[in-house]
């Protein structure tokens, strides 16, 4: 049985006669990534101000580490901790001194609160910069130390608002690295992200929200599944094999130029097996074949641009560009 760090079922939030959330259901399993992707005003920071108890929904229920938000906001609390989209650094102070404030704010003794704060400005390779006023940090730094601050109260499930928005890549792939360990050491996280690269390397399930609802819910290799570009590649070295092959599977595109054909395809194992088959009993064998799946932005596109989903038509991409 699967243990639910948050689930919630039809969350509305309206400001005005503005609709922001509209139903949400969510769960996520402990110990696991969840990241709820969306284009800018999708309401992401708004579904994550609710369940981290910020705002209140107008509607719907929410449990987040076993509590109901409504009836037990406190003892939520308690068991969470937040990085909001924009940071919660004070710039006048160190970043020790901002770890030693967020220690003070957790009711940890002096000496408890020096620990920690030591612990995790040595685990954010933060050591050399403690003693400097945070405005002097890069943004990379800001935001290692804005999770440092986040888990200093030992929280089972952090929420992360855009982490790595105006990160370079090396800072990006850091605060990656930073994110997986965390879950390694049991904490759930809840991120939010407009990067579609970043929802696919770190997130278990991932649910796009667009227009303040859920257009599709799923692992990454299920989202993309969802939109057509899927096929699978055959390419030959030999140009009489390949000229058979093409002349065989007459469904199949052409690239006359690099010998290869492409078979449109869902990418299931089940089709997989279907083409091999095929091409076994047709006598093909090729020199190379790769599965291609068409990868997030795909999937993030046909959802959000309130078009909906195509059906299969399995047009390759390259073909279709
Ligand atoms: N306090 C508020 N009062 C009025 N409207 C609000 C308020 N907070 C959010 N909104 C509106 O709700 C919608 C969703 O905002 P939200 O900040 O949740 O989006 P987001 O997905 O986090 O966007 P971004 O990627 O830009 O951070 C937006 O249209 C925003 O203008
Ligand atoms: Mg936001």
């Amino acid at each position: 049985m699967t243990d639910w760090a948050i689930t919630a079922s039809g969350l509305r939030k309206s400001y005005g006669d503005k609709t922001v959330l509209d139903h949400i259901d969510l769960a996520v399993a402990e110990g696991t990534i969840f990241s709820l992707l969306g284009p800018n005003g999708a309401g992401k920071t708004t579904a994550v101000k609710i369940l981290s108890t910020l705002i209140t929904a107008d509607g719907g229920q929410a449990r987040v580490a076993g509590h109901d938000l409504t009836t037990a906001p406190q003892a939520v609390r308690a068991a969470i901790g937040v990085t909001g989209q924009f940071s919660a650094v004070d710039g006048l102070i160190t970043g020790e001194e901002n770890m030693l404030l967020m220690a003070d704010l957790h009711h940890l003794s002096r000496s408890e609160g020096r620990r920690t704060a030591a612990e995790l400005l040595e685990r954010f390779d933060l050591v050399e910069a403690a003693k400097k006023p945070a405005s002097t940090y890069s943004g990379g730094m800001k935001r290692r130390l804005d999770i440092a601050m986040t888990l200093v109260g030992g929280p089972r499930i952090i929420f992360l608002d855009e982490p790595t928005t105006g990160l370079d890549p090396r800072s990006r792939h850091n605060m990656w690295q930073i994110i997986r360990e965390l879950v390694t050491g049991g904490v759930t996280v809840f991120l939010t992200t407009q990067y579609l690269e970043e929802a696919d390397e770190l997130a278990d399930r991932i649910a796009v929200l667009n227009d303040g609802k859920i257009a599709a819910e799923g692992t990454a290799e299920e989202l993309k599944r969802l939109v057509p570009g899927g096929h699978v590649r055959l390419r030959f070295t030999d140009p009489v094999a390949y000229q058979y092959a093409a002349s065989a599977l007459r469904e199949a595109s052409r690239d006359d130029e690099s010998l290869a054909l492409q078979i449109p395809s869902d990418g299931t194992q089940r089709e997989l097996r279907s083409i091999l088959d095929w091409l076994d009993s047709a006598g093909i064998e090729a020199d190379e074949l790769t599965v291609h799946t068409p990868d997030l932005d795909d999937v993030f596109f046909a959802l959000t641009d309130g078009a909906d989903i195509p059906d299969q038509t399995n047009q390759p991409k390259e073909a279709a560009r």
